[in-house]
């Protein structure tokens, strides 16, 4: 059995294709500004679009004091390959040079939209480990397949697939996502029980495989997290914070979402 651990909780906001150049300097001033005392005790990453990434790094630079905890920078998105003929693509290594901690792959809009396999998430996710940067691997069932019994299934072979080509070893620097298809943007949120269940499966799943980083991984929810239901969903045992989508874009909002972590 797994214990409980003192990991220490992810907040991410997935600002998705949101937002002009005022509207997310804005948006960062207000989080950035309400959540100084909240970075002692928890991590919180939002993720603009590549567009608006140097943007972000660059108010942030400009933000941080000596020994000030920072809000990192997450990007939603990654290539394979390190650089070439890649239309329209960009690379791990740029992601790095701008400041870039964590990068979203296999988020089911990715999945969905874009045909991406288990086999190129698989990639990316090698990818973005190859340049220092923690992959946030998303995995999570459809309706369908919720009502069919097949979400244990489903979100372990999706976590397999990448276990399969980069090593149990490497989800020591990683960071998984359960998200509910069905839950993202609908406003339909998974009861913090379902969500406890399918994180305790994947944890467990995990432990077969190595105690300690069964212990150490953060596992967090994702799937309409507002103010209202967070606090209840980050205080199950197994869910170590939120992948936020929606209600990122309100600092107001996002910010008490930060607040129910303790
Ligand atoms: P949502 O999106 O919070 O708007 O449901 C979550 C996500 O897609 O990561």
């Amino acid at each position: 059995m797994v214990e409980e651990n003192m990991r220490r909780k992810l907040i991410v906001g997935n600002w998705k294709m949101h937002g002009s150049t005022d509207q997310i300097s804005q948006l960062l001033e207000e989080i950035e500004s309400g959540s100084e005392q909240l970075l002692e005790d928890i991590e919180i990453c939002v993720c603009p679009t590549y567009l608006h990434l140097g943007l972000a790094f660059d108010l942030l630079a400009s933000k941080s004091g000596a020994g000030r905890g920072q809000i990192k920078l997450g990007a939603q998105n990654v290539h394979v390959e390190p650089a070439g003929a890649f239309t329209g693509e960009v690379s791990a290594q740029m992601l790095a040079e701008y400041g870039v901690s964590y990068v979203i792959v296999g988020h089911s809009e990715r999945r969905q939209f874009f045909a991406e396999s288990d086999q190129f998430i698989a990639e990316k996710f090698r990818a973005a480990q190859a340049c220092r940067l923690t992959p946030i691997l998303c995995v999570g069932e459809s309706l369908d397949q919720r009502q069919d019994n097949e979400t244990e299934r489903v979100v372990l072979n999706q976590l397999d697939a990448v276990i399969a080509a980069a090593g149990i070893a490497a989800m020591k620097e990683a960071v998984i996502a359960y998200e509910p298809v069905w839950a993202i943007g609908t406003g339909e949120t998974a009861t913090p029980a379902q969500a406890q269940q399918v994180h305790r499966t994947l944890r467990e799943h995990l432990d077969r495989l190595d105690s300690v980083i069964a212990k150490a991984i953060r596992i967090i929810y994702g799937g309409s997290v507002n103010a209202a239901n967070a606090k209840e969903l980050f205080s199950q045992p197994d869910v170590d914070g939120g992948l936020v989508g929606g209600a990122s874009l309100e600092a107001e909002e996002f910010i008490s979402i930060c607040k129910s972590t303790d």
